[in-house]
């Protein structure tokens, strides 16, 4: 049932029908509403009152729900809700002021009510009026049919959180112990520019950038994100805790901007929960929860919330930003430069034209027509799904390779491979349409990240798309190199033993352990050229060294040789 396009109990409306009958006057309304539960000002004015009296004796039907998108809205379910709350007084929190600065349905304020005994004040905020509504239903049933323990002052407000004032809210309640929980809006300025959404903080000048920038050193992200700072910012020096669900990386990303921002927060908690069960969403979530007024920390322990299971603690830890301080201790010696170049596979923006199917020796486009270029400029590629394999010597997919790299005249197709040229040039629009800026003033049927390294025949690479970190090795197809897309990092080797002990070393425990450390595998592209950069692998060969008896295996020997003469040439002889 809903009134006000508010969820409402049966015998809610049956309560309102008996009580409200003879009570015309708002004031005697709101007192009367207030010794049950609490609430302040349950009707705003009298047309309110008067508006749900005739709705109660009307037909209630239910309205379907606008759309919500640019409100972020996921609801918390009561068990989640429930559980989060008996958490937190598992360990001693016992707030006198919960706040809850977007408060949707108000399922986390009724779980505190449950809960917590202590509570003399609760301050809910929500920009959808009939969220509102329903909050201050729930709690007036709450009261009706359950009797809390405690009785707060109850403020539901209907309320743009942007233009709430949280400082002056934090400055009143220094003596009161706080604990402002909820589960702010998931949706990012990005996601709202392109809804024409202006759920946006307008004096920080949200839409351009320039003061979010300032808080978080980037452009788009979660405006869940920007409430938690903004909580944070006013509340840490506070008696109390902090307890909102968000998505990982707003936790990954306040921590690693806590370097900067020092907020006084410690106990810094990361308990992970299982998005698609309780929201059915597929992100990585978890309750962040806090304590302010402490000395500003800067790790955060990572748990399992429903098992407790520590994961790990990650965070700033001698001067770097890592996923696990644990694995860190242990190869923290090999976070350094890598002395080979690590490549992006090629990137053309055109894979129906560009990708071709194998079929009993026919060559099929996205377009499913068939095409028969020369086989000269076809090469055997590789996906991210590719390489789940140590070895990989088999392909599903063939391309085109335009160019031997960036930027090479393309006239000789014409000249050399007709065929080939006649179909890039049948299909030149699609070429012409690709949008990335990189593309313009280019030659025809441009394409990227290729080069020298590219035409490497043996290659050790690794997906940066999936969490798994083992590396594969490619081999070629007879002595045509395989290519990689630009989802996958590589580096390449003219020999198969070189690219086998590359291979080994990359696999070590140690480099495993060192990328443990440092990847954060919730990122949409966990591994990049920059992670891959970081593995000194020199060092890495010298630790394994004591494994290997390095005179029984002169080609062990050989690669070390290589590293001295790769001090002067930058490893060309690996990175091609
Ligand atoms: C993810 S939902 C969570 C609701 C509630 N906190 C819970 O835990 O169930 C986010 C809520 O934020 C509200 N919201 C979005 N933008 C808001 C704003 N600018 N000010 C106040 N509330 C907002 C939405 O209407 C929605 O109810």
């Amino acid at each position: 049932m809903t009134i006000f396009e508010a969820n409402i109990s049966i015998s809610l409306i049956d309560f309102f029908k008996s009580n409200l009958k003879n009570i015309d006057s708002l004031e005697r309304a709101n007192f009367f509403l207030k010794e049950i539960s609490g609430i302040n000002s349950f009707f705003k004015n009298k047309e309110e009152l008067m508006e749900l009296k005739k709705r109660i004796e009307e037909d209630i039907s239910i309205i379907k729900e606008p759309n919500r998108r640019a409100y972020g809205d996921f609801q918390t379910n009561e068990d989640l809700a429930n559980n989060i709350v008996k958490y937190l007084s598992k360990r001693r929190v016992s707030p006198e002021f919960v706040i809850e600065p977007t408060c949707g349905k108000g399922r986390f304020i009724l779980a505190a009510l449950k809960q917590f005994k202590g509570i003399k004040k609760i301050v809910g905020v929500e920009i959808y009026y009939p969220y509102v509504w329903e909050t201050k239903f729930g709690i007036l049933d709450l009261f009706l049919n359950e009797k809390p323990t405690c009785k707060p002052e109850i403020e539901i407000i209907h309320e743009d959180v942007f233009n709430f004032n949280l400082e002056d809210l934090a400055k009143e309640n220094k003596h009161l112990n706080i604990l402002v929980i909820g589960n702010p809006p998931w949706v990012t300025n990005s996601e709202l520019s392109t809804l024409n959404s202006n759920n946006l903080p307008q004096k920080s000048n949200f839409k351009s950038h320039k003061g979010i920038d300032a808080i978080t050193g980037k452009g788009n992200f979660d405006i869940g994100e920007y409430i938690s700072l903004q909580i944070l910012r006013n509340f840490d020096e506070n008696k109390g805790g902090f307890a909102f669900l968000v998505k990982s990386a707003v936790v990954k990303n306040i921590l690693h901007n806590q370097w900067k921002s020092k907020y006084q927060i410690g106990n810094i908690r990361k308990l992970n929960i299982d998005a698609k069960k309780e929201f059915n969403v597929s992100v990585d979530a978890c309750l962040f929860f806090t304590k302010f007024n402490s000395s500003a920390e800067y790790t955060c322990q990572e748990i399992d919330f429903y098992s407790q299971e520590e994961i790990t603690e990650f965070g700033w830890h001698k001067n770097k930003f890592v996923y696990s301080i644990v694995d860190y201790n242990k190869a923290e010696n090999l976070d350094g430069k890598s002395p080979f170049v690590w490549r992006q596979g090629m990137k053309h923006d055109c894979s129906k034209i560009m990708e071709l199917d194998r079929f009993n020796g026919h060559f099929i486009n996205g377009f499913k027509q068939e095409v028969s270029p020369e086989q000269n400029l076809l090469y055997g590629l590789l996906k991210s799904s590719d390489l789940k394999h140590e070895v990989v010597d088999f392909y599903r997919k063939t391309t085109i390779v335009t160019q031997k790299k960036v930027g090479q005249d393309t006239s000789y197709i014409k000249r050399e491979y007709p065929k080939t040229y006649d179909y890039l040039e049948n299909n030149r629009a699609y070429f012409d349409r690709r949008k990335s800026s990189i593309y313009r003033g280019k030659p025809p049927f441009s394409i990227f990240g290729i080069g020298d390294y590219s035409f490497a025949k043996y290659k050790v690479a690794i997906s940066g798309m999936y969490k798994r970190t083992t590396f594969s090795l490619v081999l070629p197809e007879k002595d045509k190199p395989l290519m990689l897309d630009d989802t996958c990092y590589f580096i390449g080797f003219n020999t198969i033993k070189e690219a086998k002990i590359a291979q080994t070393i990359l696999n070590s425990d140690i480099v495993q352990a060192f990328l443990k450390a440092i990847i954060f595998s919730d990122a949409k592209r966990s591994i990049t050229k920059d992670i891959l950069m970081r593995i000194d692998m020199e060092k890495a060969y010298h630790l394994l060294e004591s494994e290997i008896n390095i005179s029984e295996h002169s080609d062990w020997k050989l690669f070390g040789e290589k590293f001295k003469e790769g001090s002067s040439n930058q490893m060309s002889l690996f990175s091609n």
